[in-house]
């Protein structure tokens, strides 16, 4: 198949590209810089130099490489503002799904998240509504994503897919990451909120993996939904970090539940390799570029 994957050179980006690479799809794979699209020549994937809010260069971006399925890994999380993320996702999805659709380009996969449900008491399967009564500056996050799933069925087929939180090599949950940092300095609570991850591996197969699944929406998170509690001291540990501060006062807001992923186990046969955050925190796959 003809994969265009916008976002090739993101922490799932690569490493998708990489997998499709490794099964015989031609790849197609977008950044801004010279330099990304070099690295991404070098594993074997074609590129082309494009920004995704230059509509017109990205609709002749796409219209070049023809694809069979276009796969959405952007997002703009580097300079760490939710703002500009939930830009790319309302306006750069837009453009996405609009250039893929004007050349016929029947389906679409796209990266969303798994923590934009409405509150409840349990983990969120798929079918629980987003929470679009969310205050700020929840709101934005919940936006974004609303946004961008919503142009993503505009295709004739597509897979949204919500991943857990990200951990592993490159990501913010990894030693010496973002969050392993927050950690060092004590600014990492355990506290009552649940939440569901992913090891980014395995977030990759399920982005290849859907390039067959039915058109409809995906929890991408392992086995085990967890509070911070639980998890936030085998992270410090596992990043050399101390103790973390406990908060045994606050609530969980009702939206911190985590997610269901029966759906993606049982239905569509995704196979975590790490099937809980217990086993991934201490295993060391490596690191890609
Ligand atoms: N579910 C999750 O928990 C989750 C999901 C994703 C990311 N994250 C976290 O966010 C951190 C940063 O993510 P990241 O490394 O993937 O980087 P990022 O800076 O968010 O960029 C992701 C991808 O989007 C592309 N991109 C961004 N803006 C673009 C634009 N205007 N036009 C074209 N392409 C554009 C980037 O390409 P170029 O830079 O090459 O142009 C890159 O391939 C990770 O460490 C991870 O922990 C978490």
């Amino acid at each position: 198949m003809r994969v265009l994957v916008a976002g090739a050179t993101g922490v799932i980006g690569r490493r998708a590209t990489d997998l499709l690479l490794a099964r015989g799809h031609q790849v197609t794979g977008l950044s801004r810089s010279d330099q990304h699209a070099a690295t991404l020549r070098a594993r074997g994937a074609d590129a082309m130099v494009v920004d995704v809010y230059d509509a017109e260069a990205l609709a002749d971006a796409v219209k070049a490489a023809a694809p069979d399925v276009v796969m959405h890994q952007l997002t703009d999380l580097s300079g760490g503002s939710s703002e500009a993320n939930a830009r790319m996702r309302r306006i750069g999805t837009r453009n996405l799904t609009d250039a893929a659709l004007t050349v016929g380009v029947r389906r679409i996969v796209a990266q969303s998240v798994a923590w934009a449900y409405q509150a409840g008491p349990n983990p969120a399967d798929e079918g629980t509504p987003l929470d679009l009564h969310a205050s700020a500056p929840r709101s934005t996050t919940v936006g974004g994503v609303v946004a961008l799933e919503s142009s993503v069925r505009d295709a004739p087929e597509w897979v949204v897919l919500r991943y857990g939180l990200l951990y592993g090599p490159d990501t913010w949950y990894t030693p010496g990451g973002l969050v392993a940092e927050q950690a060092r300095r004590r600014e990492l609570m355990a506290n009552a909120d649940v939440s569901s991850f992913v090891q980014v591996d395995d977030a990759a197969e399920a982005a290849v993996a859907a390039l067959d699944w039915p058109t409809g929406v995906a929890n991408i998170c392992d086995d085990e939904p967890a509070t911070g509690h639980e998890w936030a001291p085998l992270f410090a540990r596992w990043v050399g970090a101390p103790e973390p501060p406990k908060d045994l006062d606050t609530p969980r807001p009702g939206w911190a539940r985590g997610a269901d992923n029966r759906r993606a186990r049982h239905e569509l046969g995704w196979e975590p390799r790490y099937r809980s955050w217990r086993d991934g925190f201490t295993a060391a796959p490596r690191a890609r570029f």
